[in-house]
């Protein structure tokens, strides 16, 4: 009973109807629309998360906790505002580290031993001996998005974008294994990754994140990320072998918002956010993910995170979700009538634990408080708890020993060699006329453009910090820029790279290579509003201009978390290459782009696009499957040295 009554949406329809009626019908009818009817979702079953004997230990656990210690656990503070010693006043149940949080040492760019030191004094002080408390450990939970990128030192792997184009589950699977043994090697035992999101309109700042415009790749991806970060799901053991809890996120439709505004509204209709938006989870699910974050956006004019239907009748209730749901970064602070501190509808609609990076002291006495008035059910509380014991017990959190932490695997050879395999596959040839590709080993190149030294740039947004701003080449000691890897495999053949950026040169080179594009950014700060690249400063154009003016091929590298409008440098260029966010192994670019010194090719390119490319600006919604579509570069499109074609200028206009 009381859980009907606390249908958010439609309290706030007839909270709102009591003061307008215009307003009061608008709501009514965004509280109606917003209603997801579970019997048309798929049905599904979380695998390996349900256990009669760990289910049975969990009744004793939650017997002996207080109300307190309950809520605790549905509590999570970021390392930048709670200490280890808070822990012994506060039960609270998990931390995060937010993309710009440091560890204890202070120091934002920090190597694994700081992240392990940090990670181990709150596990210490989470399951300090207390008279009449349980013992539970803290949950540690980070972005790893890209590889264990907080971590200097670590492999930094081409973002979700570029491996969209490698079309390779089970690449995919192996950075996930990758990912999950550098988080657990740092003792940290949570990713907030894969991302399912299947953006719609790519001026959305989260667009690289996405794997694919279409859920057809992106739910084999999830199954692969999941089983990667995670294990296998009936024979896991968790942290100890070196895996960690994933997170499908964000649910749901995070890129189906109205002109891609990150946060925005998903104005569609529940068809749509079946079949494109929520496919994914099925294999998530399936795949036994642990953890759903639930995203920003609306649904129909209605906050996901006080959509009950979305949550417990479709994710929990007929999707048959048995991990946990948590909340984005005060995702629940943006519900209508909650703040920051206080958001008993978020946990009505189903979420368990809420993401309170800096109110969480007041988010859990008011939590507590609301718990004892009854406005949220301790029946709610309990399944809360259950779900989050669950996933603590199945990661084996309650094992004393961690013999998986301190392992040196941080960015060693064999990752860093997946890594720049992942950044070969990933690379879409887009044009190649006269066969400028692949450059002749003992050729004199010259590495042109902003970009080309910088790995930072290569990397994008959530790394190191995050907005991946900031970063120097000595933040990723284990790292290789794309000109590294360029002058590397030519001087073996004895040939000869020289880096320029602003192209200027005293040799006239053989060929120039001009590596260009976006600079870093991370979620709102990446949203545009037009996708004509360098709308109003088109400086990478006049460089490739200048260096065609003296009769030097051109070959562009286009570093980019999406596709955009580059039909001017397109045209001037000989050769053209979507690299997409390649990470810290840049030599992946010269394996392809570089051959032998007989000139074949040492590796050919494989990539094809998983966003369909535009051939106009005003193309913001150009997805594979829905009309109109006549992109510049189809869904799948990607040029080999084998299947070679000629590119005709293209319409500048
Ligand atoms: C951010 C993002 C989410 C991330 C979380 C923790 O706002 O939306 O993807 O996992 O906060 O950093």
């Amino acid at each position: 009973m009381l859980r009907i009554l606390c249908r958010t949406s439609v309290l706030a329809a007839l909270l709102v109807w009591l003061v307008s009626p215009a307003m009061a019908a608008q709501s009514a009818d965004d509280a109606e629309r917003a209603i997801a009817h579970a019997a048309r979702w798929p049905r599904t079953r979380s695998v390996g998360l349900i256990d009669p004997k760990i289910e049975r230990w969990i009744d004793g656990v939650i017997g002996q906790m207080t109300l307190e210690e309950k809520v605790g656990q549905m509590i999570q503070a970021d390392i930048s505002t709670i200490r280890p010693e808070d822990l012994s006043i506060y039960p609270i149940g998990s931390i995060l580290a937010g993309g710009d949080s440091p560890p204890l040492n202070g120091e934002d760019r920090s190597n694994a031993s700081a992240w392990l030191e940090t990670a181990r004094a709150f596990r210490s002080g989470s399951v300090e001996a207390r008279p009449g408390r349980a013992a539970i450990p803290i949950l540690f939970g980070i972005d790893a998005v890209h590889g264990h990128n907080n971590v200097v030192g670590a492999t930094i792997f081409p973002h979700n974008i570029g491996l969209g184009a490698t079309r390779d589950s089970r690449l995919i699977r192996r950075i996930g294994v990758i990912t999950a043994r550098e988080t657990a090697a740092t003792g940290i035992d949570w990713v907030f990754a894969p991302t399912l999101a299947v953006p719609q309109d790519d001026r959305w700042g989260r667009t690289y994140e996405g794997y694919a415009e279409s859920p057809e790749l992106v739910r084999p991806y999830a199954r692969a990320m999941v089983l990667g970060l995670q294990g296998e799901p009936r024979k896991r053991r968790g942290v100890l072998d070196g895996y960690v809890a994933a997170t499908a996120k964000h649910f749901v439709a995070d890129g189906g918002t109205r002109d891609g505004i990150d946060q925005g509204d998903a104005d569609i209709d529940e068809k749509e956010l079946i079949r494109i938006h929520a496919a994914a989870y099925e294999d998530a699910i399936e795949a036994g993910v642990m953890t759903v974050m639930v995203s920003y956006s609306s649904w129909q004019g209605v906050k996901n995170h006080a959509n009950e239907s979305l949550i417990t009748d479709v994710l929990k209730g007929r999707m048959g979700f048995a991990g946990f749901v948590i909340g984005d970064w005060n995702g629940h602070g943006q519900v209508p009538g909650c703040t920051d501190d206080s958001c008993p509808q978020a946990i009505n609609a189903g979420i368990d634990m809420l993401m309170a990076p800096t109110a969480w002291r007041r988010l859990f006495e008011n939590t507590v408080r609301q718990a004892q008035s009854g406005e949220i059910s301790l029946a709610r509380i309990d399944d809360a708890v259950r779900r989050i014991l669950r996933v603590k017990a199945r990661l084996g959190l309650f094992e004393r020993e961690r013999p998986f932490e301190g392992r040196p695997v941080i960015g060693i050879a064999e990752h860093r060699a997946v890594a720049r395999e992942a950044v070969r596959k990933s690379l879409v040839l887009l044009k190649n006329n006269g066969g400028v590709l692949p450059i002749k080993g003992s050729a004199h190149v010259l590495v042109a453009g902003a970009a080309a030294d910088d790995i930072g740039v290569a990397c994008g947004g959530w790394t190191l910090s995050w907005q991946g701003t900031g970063n120097t080449n000595a933040h990723f000691p284990n790292g290789q820029s794309i000109y590294g890897g360029i002058r590397e495999a030519v001087t073996t053949m004895g040939g000869r790279a020289e880096l320029s950026p602003d192209g200027n040169y005293s040799v006239k080179p053989d060929v120039a290579i001009v590596v260009f594009g976006e600079r870093p950014y991370a979620e709102m700060k990446g949203d545009i509003r037009t996708l004509g690249y360098q709308a109003t400063d088109k400086s990478d154009l006049a460089l490739m201009k200048s260096l065609k003016a003296n009769g030097i091929p051109v070959v562009a590298v286009f570093l980019s978390g999406r596709p955009l409008w580059v039909n001017p440098e397109l045209n001037v260029a000989d050769a053209f290459v979507a690299a997409w966010l390649p990470g810290t192994e840049g030599g992946g670019v010269a394996d392809v782009l570089i051959g032998d010194v007989a000139g074949r090719s040492r590796y050919d390119f494989t990539g094809k696009l998983s966003f369909s490319w535009p051939k106009r600006v005003d193309q913001t919604r150009l997805n594979i499957g829905q009309t109109p579509y006549e992109p510049l570069f189809p869904y799948g499109y990607g040029l080999t040295y084998r299947k070679r074609a000629e590119l005709p200028p293209v319409p500048e206009d």
